[in-house]
């Protein structure tokens, strides 16, 4: 059965984001980190990229799995279980509508040195407009900041209300890896 979400259009600034980040490589390598319905790693597969996505839905994983150029992973990433992911090895990671506070510095060791984390999901207050309602999958204001600041800098910060696709509160940063 078609699934409200399937036909959600990728996040304008997500994709705003990518296209400004200049990579010296053949084939940047991104990975979409509880990638849903595949909204960002279809949009980006057409591109030259090289695409890791992992989600735990294999229903899900099944619309892009047979994309040449998209390794698609189904995984739990909300256990003690080591992820299967390669540390230090994406240009870009990039994470949208999801939150799992107890994991979330593990995102650090997968970007590479100079790499690139977008972040983008909701925040408090957004529990006013729909869901997410629960603060477990609402971000505080700076969070994303304080979560990564020593190990990343911060090239662009939001936290507030935005209109479209509709009213939601959300919080949004791209970070750049610090060299060791
Ligand atoms: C709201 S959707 C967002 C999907 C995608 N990032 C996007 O923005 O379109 C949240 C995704 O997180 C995945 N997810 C939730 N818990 C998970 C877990 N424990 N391990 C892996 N994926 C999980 C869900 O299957 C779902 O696809």
């Amino acid at each position: 059965m078609k699934n409200l979400y399937m036909d959600t259009k990728p996040s304008d600034w997500i994709m705003k984001q990518i296209k400004k980040i200049k990579i010296n490589k053949e084939r940047i390598k991104v990975l979409d980190f509880a990638s849903g319905y595949g909204r960002h790693c279809i949009a980006l597969a057409n591109e030259k990229k090289l695409i890791t996505a992992i989600d735990k839905d294999q229903d899900k994983l099944d619309f892009y799995k047979d994309y040449k150029n998209i390794k698609a992973i189904c995984f739990d990433l909300e256990t003690n279980e080591k992820w299967p992911l390669i540390k230090n090895e994406y240009d870009i990671v990039l994470v949208t509508n999801y939150l799992y506070r107890p994991r979330i510095k593990d995102l650090t060791y997968l970007v590479n040195e100079n790499g690139y984390l977008l972040y983008e999901t909701f925040s408090e207050g957004n529990e006013k407009f729909g869901k997410p309602s629960n603060n477990n999958y609402l971000l505080k204001e700076n969070e994303l900041i304080s979560t990564f600041e020593n190990d990343f800098n911060v090239i662009s910060y939001f936290n507030g209300l935005i209109k479209e696709p509709k009213k939601m509160i959300i919080q949004r940063c791209c970070l750049k890896k610090k060299t060791a």
